[in-house]
């Protein structure tokens, strides 16, 4: 197998972003970050210096990491934090999977400037199973902030209130051309040939919001979301939520000129207003180039069009072909039924929220963040670190998506679930509207789930069931739990670990809506944890 090596430098740079500059975390001085290339089978090696003031550590998103854990790397999960001025190397294998994925920080906030894209080409020889297109282009979506996001989250938990939202979204780094940017600080640009067709690797990096995606004048073909083939469809918008992955074939048939391209929130049940949309210029090269012709125009959907929103993510279905079947379990052993949403807890010194604050949770358990790793805890047998008795279900069920209970108060623990290994595991993830109903994109560490159902309202046992598409549901890491809603996910249990699940919105994250699977080790020769890596970091 062929070994790729990489550094990721983790340094200060200064930036300038809506005229004004600000000293953020990067990877190598870029923002966004490299882009980190494997190929199926691969064998990729990341050395990570930190030569910044915080504890870091970053996370392969969509990964597999069969057995190794260690490499996964969410702070105080698998591993404890890169210390100032130390280094560790992340050693995985690309096992069957081939598409476009994210890395990005998995600790504090720093993820809202690094992040990257990581393409896992397929193995040597081996052809997409959609035409090939001429052309290949990385679309990073992101936030930005003017102020230090560390302190938008330190004062946002000091007083239990709400993070401001974001002032500009970027695609690939920069806003556009969007009111309050710098005239000098164009947005990017995709130069097309008439008559070529291009496949965009669309990722949404954004801390807390999910994107529609449009281009004036040119619709795309879905074909692939989350390293995952899916069935090509025909759109010309899509939906992406923090951590999502998804890529398109785009056609440039209009011949000449050139064409917007948006970003825009979408959020379907608006807490904050944000009508921020990032700009970039899809730009006809070929032919006689008018420098008067302005950018046809996109109007992006409504920041609540959950409609449009709904029929795409009701569109995508795996492939299921001959050569990628999908691998949906029929049975389950594990049955599982997770509440997700926001609450309020007491807080005496937050004063701003008159002594509460906003907390999230899953099954009402708020969880609490260890001080040492949940993954080194769990191979060395490390007692007091955690427990084992996170609830299966509601510890007291209520009407989820009518009137909220009186007491809204969590529970709070480091608690994780233990599954056998290989056990088929559901999970009927279930919105809650205690403060409001929110969508809410859930991402599982260490596996591909399938997404066999979805509605609004409380999950139905049993008539929802009964609906289950168990044929060729599409297989992803992150999923939006709709809102007011619920989401059904199947997965085999066939990576030993420990494996993390959470909101991918980071306040939400933030707030507590986390929580941890353990997996137990098999007994055949190929189906434990292996033994971690010498410079793994110590709490
Ligand atoms: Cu992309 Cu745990 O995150």
């Amino acid at each position: 197998c062929t070994v790729r090596h990489y550094k990721f430098n983790v340094a200060m740079k200064n930036t300038t972003r809506l005229c004004a500059s600000k000293s953020i975390v990067t990877v190598n001085g870029r923002f966004p970050g490299p882009t980190l290339y494997a190929r199926e089978d691969d064998n990729v090696l990341i050395k990570v210096v930190n030569n910044v003031k915080y504890n870091v550590s970053i996370h392969w998103h969509g990964i597999r990491q069969l057995r190794t854990g260690w490499a996964d790397g969410p702070a105080y999960i698998t591993q404890c934090p890169i210390q100032p001025g130390q280094s560790y190397v992340y050693n995985f294998t690309v096992t069957g999977q081939r598409g476009t994925l994210l890395w990005h920080a998995h600790i504090l906030w720093l993820r809202a400037t690094v992040h990257g894209a990581l393409v896992i080409l397929p193995k040597r020889g081996v052809p997409y199973p959609f035409p090939k297109p001429d052309h290949e282009s990385i679309v990073v979506l992101a936030e930005w902030w003017k102020s230090d996001t560390e302190n938008v989250i330190n004062e946002a938990v000091k007083s239990g209130l709400a993070p401001n939202v974001s002032d500009a979204h970027t695609i690939n780094g920069h806003p556009g051309p969007v009111p309050n940017s710098c005239p000098s600080q164009g947005g990017y640009n995709l130069s097309v040939e008439s008559g070529k067709s291009y496949m965009l690797r669309i990722i949404n990096a954004a801390l807390n919001e999910e994107l529609f995606f449009k281009i004036a004048g040119h619709k795309m073909i879905v074909v692939e979301v989350d390293a995952t083939y899916v069935k090509p469809f025909k759109t010309d918008t899509i939906v992406i939520a923090p951590g999502q992955t998804t890529n398109v074939l785009v056609k440039a048939n209009q011949g000449s000129g050139r064409y917007m391209i948006g970003a825009s929130p979408f959020m379907d049940a608006p807490i904050a207003v944000d009508n921020t949309t990032a700009i970039a210029t899809l730009h006809y090269s070929s032919g006689k180039l008018d420098s008067t012709q302005t950018t046809l125009l996109t109007k992006p959907p409504s920041q609540n069009a959950t409609a449009v929103a709904n029929k795409f993510t009701n569109s995508l279905r795996s492939l299921n072909s001959k050569k990628y079947p999908a691998m949906v379990p029929l049975t389950v052993d594990r049955s599982l039924f997770f509440t997700v949403g926001l609450g309020i807890n007491s807080c005496p010194t937050c004063k701003a929220a008159n002594g509460s604050r906003i907390v999230a949770s899953v099954n009402n358990v708020t969880f609490v963040m260890p001080t040492t790793a949940l993954l080194q805890a769990h191979y060395f047998n490390m007692k007091g670190i955690y427990t084992t008795d996170f609830p299966g279900n509601p510890q007291s069920p209520f009407n989820y998506t009518g009137t909220p209970p009186t007491n809204l108060a969590t529970t709070s623990g480091t608690k994780v679930l233990r599954l056998s290994y290989n056990a088929t595991v559901q999970v009927v993830l279930q919105d809650t509207g205690i403060i409001a109903p929110e969508n809410h994109p859930i991402h599982l560490h260490g596996f591909n789930f399938f997404a066999v159902g979805k509605g609004f309202g409380n999950f139905n046992p049993s008539t929802d069931t009964k609906k289950f598409n168990l044929v060729d549901p599409v297989e992803r890491n992150t999923i939006g739990v709709p809102s007011g809603g619920w989401v059904a996910i199947r997965f085999r249990a066939d990576n030993p670990g420990v494996w993390f699940m959470h909101c991918h919105l980071e306040v939400h994250t933030t707030w507590g809506l986390k929580m941890a699977f353990l997996v137990d080790n098999g007994k055949g020769p190929n189906e434990s944890i292996i033994p971690p890596p010498k410079d793994l970091p110590k709490c």
